[in-house]
């Protein structure tokens, strides 16, 4: 067997069985990037009268939430568990519950999301793979019937 047909036919198994897959914290480039995306997307959130009613639920001074959400992107990532490590289990909906989460409140704060992955420049897959993974959290926190 020629050494390029060994390549094609032999390194997805071997990466499989031996390597371990890289976690979306690796694929987004680490500590640095995930704060990156978060800063953007509580920028976005101040800035952008779309997400008015979003920013509304918010304390006056975002800099709690930004590291809130850094810390818990981080594990749920697949990174370090920083936010377990502060709070203990996320109970992330029962963190919510506080806050009226609806249809309109979920739809802001994905696309705000997805602005900010945009502007940050992840790449089209992993974007599209973590949005769809997000969403189902989103709307997992709904709990007002509107
Ligand atoms: C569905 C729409 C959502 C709304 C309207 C919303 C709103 C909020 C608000 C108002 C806070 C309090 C901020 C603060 O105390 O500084 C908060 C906290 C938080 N949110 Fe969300 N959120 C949403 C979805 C999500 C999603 C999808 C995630 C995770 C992927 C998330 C993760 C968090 C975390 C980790 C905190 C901090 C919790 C704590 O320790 O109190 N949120 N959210």
């Amino acid at each position: 067997m020629s050494d390029v047909s060994r390549q094609t036919a032999d390194t997805p198994n071997a990466a499989d069985e031996q390597t371990p897959q890289p976690t979306a914290y690796d694929l987004i480039g680490g500590e640095a990037r995930v704060r990156e995306l978060v800063d953007r997307f509580y920028d976005l959130m101040d800035l952008e009268p779309e997400f008015a009613g979003l920013r509304a639920l918010h304390p006056p001074s975002l800099d709690g939430s930004r590291d809130k959400l850094f810390w818990f992107l981080c594990g749920w990532l697949g990174g370090p568990n920083h936010f377990i490590e502060r709070f203990g289990h996320p109970r992330l909906r029962a963190r919510h519950l506080p806050f009226e989460i609806g249809i309109s409140e979920r739809d802001q704060w994905m696309r705000c999301m997805a602005m900010a992955m945009q502007d940050v420049g992840l790449s089209e897959d992993l974007q599209m793979r973590l949005l769809q993974a997000l969403f189902q959290t989103a709307d997992w926190m709904r709990n007002v019937a509107r």
